[in-house]
């Protein structure tokens, strides 16, 4: 398997395939962050009418800053983790003063907001701004994993350091927003964790080592738990 030849295949399946999400609306900066930091700790079905009641309160960037603590809290009132809703705010008001509200363009000045680390600044850099950085988590090491058979245990740092430089090398100009999000999707829908993957449906199966080998149950290894 060469990691090349999954863009094509993945790319042409999330177009047909992926769930419409309300945060694929569009590539603004501020609607992508938003629902990154959503979806950090939260499943795709519980956000998305938070994420629609967020948006039509707080539609940029400088109405987040400028909105009192108290009703922000109690807009993210059952979505648990509330230092996100108040790093959200901090970082909105330090895009609002020391750039007058334009969103930072760079993978490393979007890992200096507070609340994004590396794989929210990948998928905001990749999503909003075309860039080919990857947005690698643990979805998306499964379904690597699985693909290349990798005998490695995705909780290993440089296992993730390494599919991240891969899978740089191989994001296709133009495309780089769909393309993770199409790694994010196959990981959620078709290449699912516990059990059996969907390879039935997987765009993905006839490069898959996993599969040619029937072992897609073995993989991610799993030394420790
Ligand atoms: N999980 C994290 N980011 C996501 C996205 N953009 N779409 C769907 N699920 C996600
Ligand atoms: Fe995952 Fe199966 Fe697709 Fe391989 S063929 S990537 S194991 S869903």
């Amino acid at each position: 398997l060469c990691l090349e030849e999954i863009v094509a295949p993945l790319l042409a399946w999330y177009r047909q395939s992926a769930r419409v999400l309300p945060w694929r609306e569009n590539t603004d900066p501020y609607r992508v962050w938003v629902s990154e930091i959503m979806l950090q700790q939260t499943r795709v079905d519980t956000v998305i009418p938070y994420y629609e009641r967020f948006m039509a309160r707080l539609p940029s960037v400088q109405a987040l800053a400028e909105v009192r603590e108290e009703e922000l809290l109690k807009l993210w009132e059952g979505l648990g983790y509330y230092s996100r809703a108040r790093n959200l705010q901090k970082a909105a008001r330090c895009i609002c003063k020391e750039s007058g509200g334009a969103f930072p363009g760079s993978y490393e000045q979007l890992c200096s907001l507070p609340g994004v680390g590396p794989y929210t600044a990948g998928a905001i850099a990749s999503i909003a701004f075309g860039l080919p950085v990857p947005a690698v988590d643990g979805n998306v090491l499964r379904v690597l994993s699985r693909l290349t058979e990798n005998p490695r245990d995705i909780a290993e740092p440089a296992v993730k350091k390494q599919m991240t430089a891969a899978l740089a090398q191989v994001y296709p100009a133009g495309h780089c927003g769909d393309f993770t999000q199409s790694l994010m999707e196959l990981g959620a829908v078709v290449c699912v964790p516990n059990g059996l993957p969907k390879c039935g449906s997987c765009p993905l199966r006839q490069l898959c080592r996993a599969f040619r080998h029937g072992t897609q149950t073995e993989y991610p290894v799993q030394t420790k738990k």
